[in-house]
């Protein structure tokens, strides 16, 4: 059992909360401290909650700041939930204290504290990883065992997109995705392109364009209801990826616009075409469209065929081939741990986070260059996971 202290008891801390209550069966919360007290005291009140309706767990300790945490001798994991850019200060001090770390996306929010920090848990040999840990669930995972065992051929490229307008309708404290280490990229990129690289492996060089539609914004969410952000940040990122394989992938995501499906997300091979499911999720559904399956009617300009209001119709659904199909954030956490144990490989690890990293923060480089640019990080994909017989518990 491998016990870990939660620094940051926000929004996404519920999740956690509840997947290590009741999930994963291997890790335990030992303690945690957020700059607001009331709310590691909430976070401490859910596990007792649920120890009343049964959960199995310890009750978790308060520390009264990050760096009670990192002194206690009993914790082997920090589990960094700040915000974006305050990533960068927790990890890097609790590294020097000699901690491992699991954060959430980003791994920092410029490509200097990327590096930073991945030399230091290189040189500190430390466990650092993070989130997300969406392309671990079932929905990903089973795409690409479809794309490795040649459903679709050769992969030749990828089209992904990520549009709303924004989170100021719905998240309580909205204000930093407008400022530094914010942005629809840097905020919901993770996902997008760190199951792009998974799937399709590593990034060679991106170009970009960006930009700010709104210079402020207005929250409706609840308590901030009528306060104003100013918009530091660009919130409409458009970019082209070029992949070691010689696969081109398109990126768009944006904060901007109106538009009824958040999430896009197709793989496009020499044999078929995968459409992906949202990789902010866990599950499927998962897509898979191979010309031969039809019996092919006359030939016509596509051009003029009858415009049909789902483009997927034609697309066969394979069921999910692994497990985690539910919101299972933590679940890279879990296998760090098993990791820490066992001195195996985890999945997912710094050296994707840093290159997810260099991506995600290279497309407004390239926007503000007008350049190509090359990148520098190096990329091997992490193990597909395992079927496991006990949900909960990775493998060894
Ligand atoms: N909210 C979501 O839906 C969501 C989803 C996925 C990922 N995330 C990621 O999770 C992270 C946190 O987001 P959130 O929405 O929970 O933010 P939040 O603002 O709701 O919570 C962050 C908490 O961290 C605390 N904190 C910051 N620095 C601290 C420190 N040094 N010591 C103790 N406490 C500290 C703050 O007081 C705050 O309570 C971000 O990286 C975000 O990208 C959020």
């Amino acid at each position: 059992m491998i016990k870990i202290a939660m620094v940051g008891c926000g929004d996404i801390s519920r999740i956690y909360l509840k997947n290590l209550t009741w999930t994963f069966k291997e890790v335990e919360l030992y303690g945690v401290c957020d700059f607001r007290p009331e709310r590691a005291e909430k976070a401490v009140n859910y596990v007792k909650g649920e120890i009343e309706n049964g959960a199995e767990v310890p009750v978790p300790k308060i520390y009264k700041d990050m760096y009670e945490a990192f002194a206690d001798p009993e914790v082997q994991v920090i589990l960094n939930l700040t915000r974006p850019y305050e990533h960068y200060d927790v990890t890097k001090n609790a590294l020097l204290s000699g901690k491992n770390v699991y954060s959430e996306k980003p791994l920092g929010i410029t490509i200097e504290e990327g590096d930073e920090l991945a030399a230091l848990a290189e040189e500190k040999g430390l466990h650092l990883g993070g989130a997300p840990d969406t392309f671990m669930g079932a929905g990903i995972q089973t795409c690409r065992r479809l794309i490795d065992d040649g459903y679709i051929g050769e992969v030749i490229g990828a089209n992904v997109s990520m549009i709303c307008r924004g989170h100021e309708t719905w998240h309580p404290d909205p204000e930093f995705y407008y400022k530094k280490g914010g942005g629809p990229m840097m905020d919901m990129g993770p996902y997008y392109v760190t199951a792009l690289v998974n799937l399709l492996g590593e990034a060679k060089a991106l170009t970009g364009m960006t930009k700010k539609s709104f210079d402020k914004r207005l929250i409706t969410s609840k308590p901030h209801n009528g306060e104003i952000i100013d918009v530091d940040v660009d919130t409409h990122l458009a970019g082209n990826i070029l992949f070691a394989n010689g696969a081109i992938a398109s990126i768009f995501t944006t904060f901007d616009v109106y538009y009824t499906q958040q999430a896009h997300f197709e793989v496009y091979g020499t044999k078929g075409t995968l459409a992906v499911p949202d990789p902010n999720t866990f599950g499927g559904p998962v897509l898979l469209y191979r010309p031969e399956d039809f019996v092919a009617g006359p030939t016509v300009d596509p051009a003029l065929r009858k415009i049909e209001f789902d483009p997927y119709t034609k697309f066969r659904q394979i069921p999910l081939m692994y497990d985690y199909r539910e919101n299972s954030r933590g679940l890279g956490l879990a296998d760090m741990c098993k990791s820490i144990e066992t001195g195996r490989a985890w999945r997912a690890n710094f050296r994707q986070q840093h290159h997810v990293l260099e991506i995600l923060t290279g497309f407004s480089k390239a926007s503000e260059s007008g350049k190509f640019l090359e990148l520098k990080t190096r990329y091997t994909r992490p193990e597909i996971m395992n079927n496991n017989p006990l949900h909960g518990v990775l493998d060894e």
